[in-house]
């Protein structure tokens, strides 16, 4: 239950919400317990006319009093009906402002939800995986709104309404009271018992219902794969078995479900009866009039709903705080990569690294032993190296996407932990080894980097210009406009890099990070993008990553990575000259491209 504790914040917030709630609950429900009342006094009344008239029954006074009756009985029925009108009316407000009162924390749980994913490091993207992430924004928070909005909803209108109308129950006959309310815990502890039940089902139905989603959602992307190996009979095989289960479940559901009614109409039936038969003795005694006896049959009636929703209630809160226990344990997970400045930093472009070594805590893999380099502004530095030797580790560290395990990163001269985290990220244009774009326009992917507008567009097309990409995406239908990824066209590897390299380089960043992203460009096209490189790179820094030799030879200093660990390092005559792995490697790739070419 404390896990709720932590939504408090949210009531303070929105107080006038929740204190008009409550007084409309009051009101309504005020308006609720007058018309049994009105309609005890009408039954008695007809009764006390009748038998009256029938002592004085000649035929003036029975017109006299039929008239009369009538009248009154109009009466009545206006001011029942006006009561309930007023009722509804209350009942309308309770809603608007509870109900929209939980609607408006959801809103807000959302968005602090999301900015807490946004600021967290990358080691807990890796923990934690991507449906379990989406389900607490989703799932887990429409919970906890249950508990917000109908729970507490429910919770003070029973208040407010077994105060009301017990005490006027009470006051009538307490005898009659006691019996009459009898059945009502009995009813609260059933549906408790049900609802839990239907819970725990409709969980399995969830579980089988994302199994489902994600079985039909790796169909769809992996599409490709399935026809070309043919697969699709397999799939459907599968896939039915997935329906299958998730029908059991379902109906495993619904009979439980179909408990629910039967259970509140029984129970119902039985403080009504009740209520009659013991009405009808006391009647008998003379202790209450025929009229209480209706009145009470409507009061046990308005209370049947409220006790019921007592039990739904409590197990909509347990929902609810083990929602709110999933969520908390996100909203105070500890940011590994916190930004310790507000200082404003400009970067200059000097990058030292001291005796790097970094091991990444999930996998328990040694991506990098001692590892130091220094580049000076405007200079440009390349690391190659086997798959797996190291190279995007030191690109994520470089963005500080993880903290060092031992040794130091120095930015300028300061300690990379020290500097402030947003401007100097916004200095950097890194291009990743894994493309990524969003389902949006070519120029928007372009713009992403940069608070330009997106229809700037002499700046967006010379970045394309500058990624040689510009003739490729003017050739599409809609050129710039062309929307890419899901509902739009298809690029291939190599233009995708390119609309990735115009991303980094339209920030005119102060350090430019290429990791591997020349991998699907011809040798030409890169030599191109090189080339231009270098004249917007001038007096910035540029690190190349690559396993190709054409793309770093050109650098100010080439290092080479084996398992981590740096084994050569110098300008390109200067480790061909060294005849090592470098010099190697640069021969093998000589010999491919003279066979690819010839
Ligand atoms: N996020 C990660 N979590 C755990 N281990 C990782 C992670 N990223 C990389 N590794 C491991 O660290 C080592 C170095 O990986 P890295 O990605 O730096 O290699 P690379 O030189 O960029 O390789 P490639 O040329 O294939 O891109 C590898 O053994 C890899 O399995
Ligand atoms: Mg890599």
């Amino acid at each position: 239950m404390k896990e709720l504790f932590s939504l408090n914040k949210y009531f303070v917030r929105y107080r006038l919400h929740l204190l008009g709630g409550i007084v409309f609950v009051g009101v309504s429900n005020l308006l609720a317990i007058l018309p049994p009342q009105i309609i005890r006094y009408a039954i008695d009344f007809v009764q006390d006319t009748l038998s009256v008239h029938s002592v004085f029954s000649s035929s003036a006074f029975t017109t006299f009093y039929e008239n009369d009756l009538a009248t009154a009985l109009l009466i009545f029925t206006a001011l029942v009906i006006i009561l309930s009108l007023l009722k509804g009316f209350f009942m309308y407000l309770m809603r608007q402002t509870i109900i929209v009162m939980s609607r408006l924390i959801e809103y807000d749980l959302k968005n602090e939800v999301f900015d807490k994913y946004q600021q967290l490091s990358m080691s807990f993207y890796k923990q934690n995986n991507t449906g379990d992430m989406m389900n607490r924004i989703s799932e887990d928070v429409s919970r906890v709104r249950m508990y917000l909005g109908p729970a507490i909803m429910y919770t003070i209108n029973l208040a407010v309404l077994f105060v009301m109308v017990i005490t006027t129950m009470f006051n009538v006959n307490p005898e009659m009271t006691l019996y009459v309310l009898t059945p009502l815990p009995l009813l609260a502890i059933i549906i408790y018992a049900v609802s839990q039940r239907i819970n725990k089902r409709s969980e399995h139905v969830q579980k089988k219902l994302s199994d489902m989603s994600t079985f039909v959602q790796e169909a769809f992307s992996g599409i490709r794969v399935i026809k070309a190996y043919n697969r699709m009979g397999e799939r459907e095989v599968k896939f039915t078995e997935e329906c299958n289960d998730y029908k059991d479940t379902s109906l495993g559901l619904v009979k439980v479900e179909a408990l629910f009614a039967p259970v509140m109409i029984l129970m119902i039936g039985l403080s009504t009866t009740l209520t009659i038969y013991v009405g009808g003795r006391l009647t008998i005694d003379g202790q209450v009039s025929p009229g209480n006896i209706a009145e009470f049959v409507i009061y046990v009636n308005m209370l049947t709903w409220p006790v019921a929703s007592l039990g739904w209630v409590t197990s909509l809160v347990q929902r609810a705080a083990a929602s709110q226990k999933r969520i908390n344990e996100f909203l105070n997970e500890a940011n590994e990569i916190e930004n310790p400045s507000k200082e404003p930093f400009q970067l200059k472009g000097l990058i030292e690294f001291k005796n790097v070594s970094f091991t990444y805590k999930d996998s328990g893999v040694k991506a990098l032993r001692d590892v130091s380099f220094k580049v000076e502004p405007g200079k440009s530095l390349a690391i190659i190296g086997h798959t797996g030797s190291g190279k995007s580790t030191i690109a994520n560290l470089m963005c500080r996407l993880f903290d060092v395990t031992s040794g130091e990163i120095l930015v300028d001269g300061k300690d990379i932990q020290q500097l402030n985290l947003d401007d100097y990220r916004n200095s950097i244009g890194y291009v990743p080894q894994e493309v990524f774009l969003f389902s949006d326009k070519i120029s928007s992917n372009i713009a992403f980097s940069t608070s330009i507008a997106n229809n700037d567009r002499s700046a967006i097309e010379q970045a394309a210009r500058d990624a040689v990409i510009y003739s490729n995406i003017k050739d599409f239908p809609e050129g710039f406009d062309t929307r890419v990824g899901e509902r739009g066209i298809t690029l291939s590897g190599g233009q995708k890099q390119r609309i990735s390299i115009a991303r980094a380089i339209i920030k005119n960043p102060h350090l430019l990070i290429f990791d591997d992203c020349l991998s699907a460009v011809d040798t030409e096209t890169e030599e191109k993008i090189l080339n231009n490189l270098k004249r917007l790179m001038n007096e910035r820094t540029t690190i190349i990553i690559s396993h190709r030799v054409s793309s770093v030879k050109h650098a100010d200093e080439i290092i080479v990575l084996d398992d981590g660990a740096i084994i050569e390092r110098g300008s390109h005559e200067e480790l061909m000259n060294l005849k090592g792995s470098y010099a190697d490697t640069y021969e093998k790739q000589q010999l491919e491209q003279l066979r690819t070419a010839g």
